[in-house]
């Protein structure tokens, strides 16, 4: 068994590596910092192959998927990702830009390209990581983060109505997770002040679900609560209530 993670050089995606590891599969983990995927191989100890890549850019994207094409690889967590907080008008168009080229396009690219691989050998699954962010109707203060992750979901849901009407035994999965306690708080510049979750239970819920085909993986119980208490709220309240809960994370 082999499964591919990106963004498995901190929280959700090395979890995922140590729980399928412990699982008994052979992985290939990637992100741009070779020193923390040398640390996972060396605490694994199990069968891993380290490829740095930086997936916000496409060449870089490609290129992965040409290295592993011939793989045969059983599950892909296509993780890799991150947050720019901040209203909309002052937050950096830069970073803003390399988040959607890593949330976005990457992650397009590279369920593309290793679906069509899959699709050939009618076998493997691949779960998204998009956010609990990506069910809601927007996110200020975090507009372009959500935006990314609904995305995300969108997707998923088309691949995952065209799969099933093939009757394939390709799956595909969205993992909705909210606060989850990693490394996203520094980089998003944010503080979910102790209310996050931890990521070895997200990763231990979202594999059993992953086995299962769901489409959309919301783990935790509380976090179930938002997505159907939207469609009794308009966007609009649902919109202030959302602007409260990311003004209480500024820093
Ligand atoms: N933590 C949360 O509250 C939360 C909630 C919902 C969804 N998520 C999503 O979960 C996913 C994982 O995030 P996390 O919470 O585990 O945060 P994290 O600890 O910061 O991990 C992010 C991972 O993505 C990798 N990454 C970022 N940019 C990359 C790039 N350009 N190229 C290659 N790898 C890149 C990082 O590796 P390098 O820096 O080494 O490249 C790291 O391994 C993200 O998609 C995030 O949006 C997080």
């Amino acid at each position: 068994m082999l499964a591919l993670i990106t963004g498995a050089s901190s929280g959700i995606g090395r979890e995922f590596a140590r729980m399928l590891a412990n699982k008994g599969y052979s992985l290939i983990i990637v992100a741009r910092r070779k020193e923390k995927l040398e640390e996972l191989a060396k605490e694994l100890g199990s069968e891993v192959r380290i490829i740095t890549a930086d997936l916000s850019r496409l060449d870089e994207c490609v290129e992965l998927h040409d290295k592993l094409k011939d793989e045969d690889i059983d599950i892909f967590i296509n993780n890799a990702g991150f947050g720019v907080f901040g209203e909309f008008d002052k937050t950096p168009i830069e970073k803003e830009l390399t988040m959607i080229k890593t949330n976005v396009v990457a992650m397009h690219v590279l369920c593309k390209l290793f679906l069509v691989d899959f699709k050939k050998r009618n076998k493997g699954r691949i779960l998204n990581t998009a956010s609990l962010a990506g069910l809601m109707p927007g996110g200020p203060l975090f507009a372009s983060y959500y935006a990314s992750k609904a995305y995300i979901c969108s997707l998923t849901r088309g691949i995952y109505e065209e799969l099933r009407r093939e009757k394939s035994d390709v799956h595909v999965c969205a993992l909705c997770p909210g606060p989850v306690s990693t490394e996203f708080e520094k980089v998003a510049k944010v503080s979910f002040a102790g209310f996050a979750a931890d990521p070895v239970r997200i990763v231990r819920y979202a594999y059993k679900k992953l086995m299962k085909n769901k489409l959309i993986i919301v783990p935790t119980v509380i976090m179930k609560i938002p997505k159907p208490l939207c469609r009794f709220i308009s966007d609009k309240a649902v919109l202030k209530v959302v602007y409260g809960i990311q003004n209480s994370k500024m820093r």
